[in-house]
């Protein structure tokens, strides 16, 4: 196995001992995907979605199908911050486009891109559950409700600055 010269650039050792730990558990695909794609710029390419399989026998085709269908997973390396912005009705009437321009455009990126500086990603998705304390999004696994479009880029200067863990 080739160790940090991957097409994707990513400690494929790391990525076999994290899908180790569920060798026998097929059923904690989603679990496994998360972990590895906290450890790979965000995304599961085909090298690190191949060694998930060979370590736990799910075979690729599995992985790839899961991959597509959850929108919180990527092929493609994103940010270290993916940024999701709810693009849903309710989100949408109290504000949700401005919120999401005023991300735009302080970080200078349109939904689907990543900043030059590989810090963040912005992505629109659908309502994530907090539609009573909307606009929302979410920075990686964190969420973050009420916003308005200054609150959000103090966010994402806090981010910036290694302020938000
Ligand atoms: S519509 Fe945005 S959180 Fe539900």
């Amino acid at each position: 196995m080739q160790n940090q010269c991957s097409a994707s650039s990513v400690d494929l050792t790391q990525i076999a001992a994290i899908a180790a730990r569920y060798k026998n558990e097929p059923d904690q695909l989603m679990r496994i995907l998360f972990d590895v794609q906290k450890i790979a710029s965000n995304a599961i390419p085909r090298d690190v979605a191949a060694v998930v399989s060979g370590v736990t026998g799910i075979p690729e085709a599995n992985i790839y199908s899961f991959i597509t269908f959850y929108a919180m997973f990527s092929t493609k390396p994103r940010g270290k911050y993916v940024v999701r912005m709810c693009k849903s009705a309710p989100c949408h009437v109290v504000g949700a486009a401005e919120v999401a321009a005023a991300i735009g455009d302080f970080l200078g990126i349109a939904p689907g891109e990543t900043t030059s500086d590989g810090l963040f990603t912005l992505e629109f998705c659908e309502c994530i559950g907090l539609c009573d304390t909307s606009p929302a999004i979410m920075v990686n696994d964190s969420v973050y409700t009420n916003l308005t479009p200054q609150a959000a880029v103090n966010l994402m200067q806090a981010y910036q600055k290694g302020g938000v863990q």
